[in-house]
Formats: C-alpha cells, sequence, structure tokens
C-alpha cells in the first residue's frame, strides 16, 4: 500500500465517522456488549485506548465479534503498541502525542495512523513524516477552536480531530471547521454507564448526539 492510499483510508473513515468515542475498557466481559451498543447508536469507529491490562483482549474480541464496528487503537505510545494494533487486526491507530521513533515506525507501517499534535512544531514533524491528519489533543485545553484556527493558517491542508474537553456541547461547534474531520472524546461512554451495563443508555446518547450534529 502506498503512504497515499493510507492517508486515503485514513481520512475515508475519519470523515464517515463525525464522533469517534474514546474507550477506556477496565473489564473484558464489556467490550462486546459496549461495542454492541455504540453501533446501535449509529457510532461504527471506535478508538479503544490501550490504557487497561485487558484493552488488546477487548479490541480484539470486538474486531471479531462486532464485524459492524471499525476498530482502532489509541493511546499508542510507540512502535512496539502500533505493530501491536496492526497484529489485532485494528483499523487504524491514533496517538496522543508522537515521537520520532514513532512516526518512523509509522511511516514504515501500512495501518492508517493518526499522531497527536499540540503545537506547530508538533505538526511539522507530523507533516515531514507523510501525516496530514493529526489528532489534536487535548484540545480544548491546548488553545480550543481559536488555537485550530490559528494552525490553520499556516497548515491549511491539514485534516484534524480534536479531542480532549469535547462533548455534547461543544463538539457541533468544532465540527463546523473546515478543517475537522470528527471529533473524538469520552463523553459517549460514560465509565459510570459502562460499570452498570447501561447499554441502552448508551446506544440512546450516540443517537442523540448523531441526530443533533447530522440533522436528516
Ligand atoms: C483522549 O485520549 O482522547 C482523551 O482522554 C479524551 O479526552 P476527554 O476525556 O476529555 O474526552
Amino acid at each position: 500500500m502506498t503512504a497515499t492510499t493510507r492517508q486515503e483510508q485514513l481520512a475515508a473513515i475519519f470523515k464517515s465517522a463525525t464522533v469517534i468515542p474514546v474507550l477506556t475498557i477496565d473489564r473484558l466481559e464489556d467490550a462486546v456488549p459496549l461495542a454492541r451498543a455504540l453501533v446501535a447508536g449509529g457510532v461504527r469507529v471506535l478508538e479503544v485506548t490501550l490504557r487497561t491490562p485487558v484493552a488488546a483482549d477487548a479490541a480484539k474480541a470486538m474486531i471479531t465479534e462486532v464485524p459492524e464496528a471499525i476498530v482502532g487503537i489509541g493511546t499508542i505510545l510507540d512502535a512496539d503498541d502500533l505493530a501491536r494494533a496492526r497484529a489485532l487486526g485494528a483499523k487504524f491507530g491514533i496517538s496522543p502525542g508522537a515521537t520520532p521513533e514513532l512516526l518512523k515506525a509509522a511511516a514504515a507501517s501500512e495501518l492508517p495512523f493518526a499522531p497527536g499534535i499540540a503545537t506547530a512544531s508538533e505538526l511539522m514533524q507530523a507533516l515531514a513524516a507523510g501525516f496530514d491528519l493529526v489528532k489534536f489533543f487535548p484540545a480544548e485545553q491546548a488553545g480550543g477552536i481559536k488555537a485550530l484556527r490559528a494552525l490553520a493558517g499556516p497548515f491549511p491542508n491539514i485534516l484534524i480531530c480534536p479531542t480532549g474537553g469535547i462533548g455534547e456541547a461543544n463538539a457541533a461547534t468544532w465540527l463546523a471547521e473546515p478543517n475537522v474531520v470528527a471529533v473524538g472524546g469520552s463523553w459517549l461512554c460514560p465509565a459510570a454507564d459502562i460499570r452498570s451495563g447501561n447499554w441502552a443508555g448508551i446506544t440512546a446518547m450516540c443517537a442523540r448526539t448523531l441526530k443533533s450534529l447530522k440533522p436528516a
């Protein structure tokens, strides 16, 4: 696969998503019902973060048992995490930041990958490695929409997925920015709902959110 094809695949996944839930899964048995609940609410592109001991097994279970979900791996911190994501069969990888080593490994990998950036210099390093779709993290805390617009000045062709501090109240404002392809966040799957198995509540929240962001 060429780097262009890989970037096109990444952009297509993010554009189809509108919202990408950032999932932290503590119990393996929650993985499949959670993915089904999200998909039932119209949210198909999922980021399973490598933040818990069961994360990789949870992602694997979702990939195997919920084929309608487009499962990516988040919190990729190094080349080993990236290789793990690819071996699991993830459709994409995403990071809160990047290191030169991670960018090099991702440039050599076929896995569509979105590095994280919060400054112009970080964005320049991502672009130099061939990555023009990036996660802007932590979006609200790193300057919000004003910072995004300032970055779009010198870098008009980048595509952005902001994450960090985004929720039901401000998702539409971010999505109205021309460079924003999708927004990410943990608000679509509150830890308390996962813990209590409130799958219907998660489905309802997803459906409500998508309806408000993409009115028929
Ligand atoms: C992430 O990794 O993208 C963040 O943890 C999500 O941020 P949020 O919890 O503010 O949505």
